[in-house]
């Protein structure tokens, strides 16, 4: 496959000419750079015109995660919204499925309708694994001290979840971060704050914790923030990066749908606790 570089990590594929349908791209193939460079971007191909189409196509990849909504979340500012998911609001860093039962090692985003430029709405994608390579070592081991305690309520969940912020990746053991970043209590703006608590550092040192780690992980060398064109299709690799959002101009026509794709086996949440 003819892939191009994607600045700092990941890789594109464009299609050789117009009307090229995505489903002529080896799946297989497509499964084995996402896990080897966490994200790949597909653009200008002839795309899915149904979420049953997309969930179809996402067989390829794995067994997927089943919501009660189904396997295709659509994402779609809501009106008055009872989860910042579905507001304009900046999306916190955090890995799917972390109140789930089982995490999916696959995401995979079609965008329906580009929010448009200037109105923001990317999506934040930090490659973790390449954040501890490059902190120094006495700052990992710190990192690696501290657990998230993380509960959150919504429509779909109400769960509780316990993990260390550094983690061996489920398959290859390479050492990640798992980390939902905390968003200011009193920021009114954003809608159904998580209750979040890390433990394993004397208090004083918790806020220089929770300062250095989000430099590192929104550091240039380690994030890449998504500009969403119509019909692109990007798929990445949920058990190495996080992901968040940047907010967009409310009413902007930002419309995404994602599927989530299984490990091969599936990995049970080794953090859930109820
Ligand atoms: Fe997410």
């Amino acid at each position: 496959m003819n892939t191009t570089p994607i600045t700092p990590f990941g890789r594109a594929i464009h299609a050789p000419e117009a009307g090229t349908p995505v489903t002529s791209l080896d799946v297989p193939a497509l499964r084995a750079l996402v896990r080897e460079h966490h994200l790949v971007l597909l653009r200008g191909f002839d795309v899915f015109a149904t979420p049953g189409e997309l969930s179809a196509y996402c067989e390829g990849f794995g067994e997927l995660s089943v919501w009660p909504f189904g396997t295709v979340l659509e994402l779609v500012e809501q009106e008055k919204p009872e989860d910042h998911i579905f507001d304009h609001s900046h999306m916190p860093m955090h890995w799917d499925g972390m109140y789930r039962e089982q995490i999916p090692e696959f995401q995979v985003f079609q965008c329906v309708h580009a929010p448009g430029p200037g109105n923001g709405g990317e999506t934040t994608f930090s490659q973790t694994a390449a954040v501890l390579e490059n902190t120094d070592p006495e700052t990992a081991a710190r990192w690696s001290q501290v657990t998230g305690t993380y509960q959150r309520t919504m429509e779909y969940y109400d769960s509780v979840t316990v993990s260390p912020v550094v983690d061996a990746h489920p398959v290859t053991g390479t050492p990640v971060i798992r980390y939902n970043e905390p968003t200011a209590a009193d920021d009114a703006g954003f809608v159904n704050h998580p209750d979040l608590a890390f433990t394993g550092l004397p208090e004083d040192q918790l806020a220089e914790f929770h300062t250095g780690l989000r430099a590192a992980l929104y550091d240039p060398a380690h994030l890449y923030a998504h500009t969403w064109q119509t019909g692109d299709v990007v798929i990445t690799d949920n058990y190495t990066l996080l992901h968040g959002r940047n907010a967009f101009t409310s009413g902007a026509p930002r419309h995404l749908r994602r599927v989530q794709v299984l490990g091969t086996p599936a990995l049970d949440n080794p953090g859930l606790v109820r």
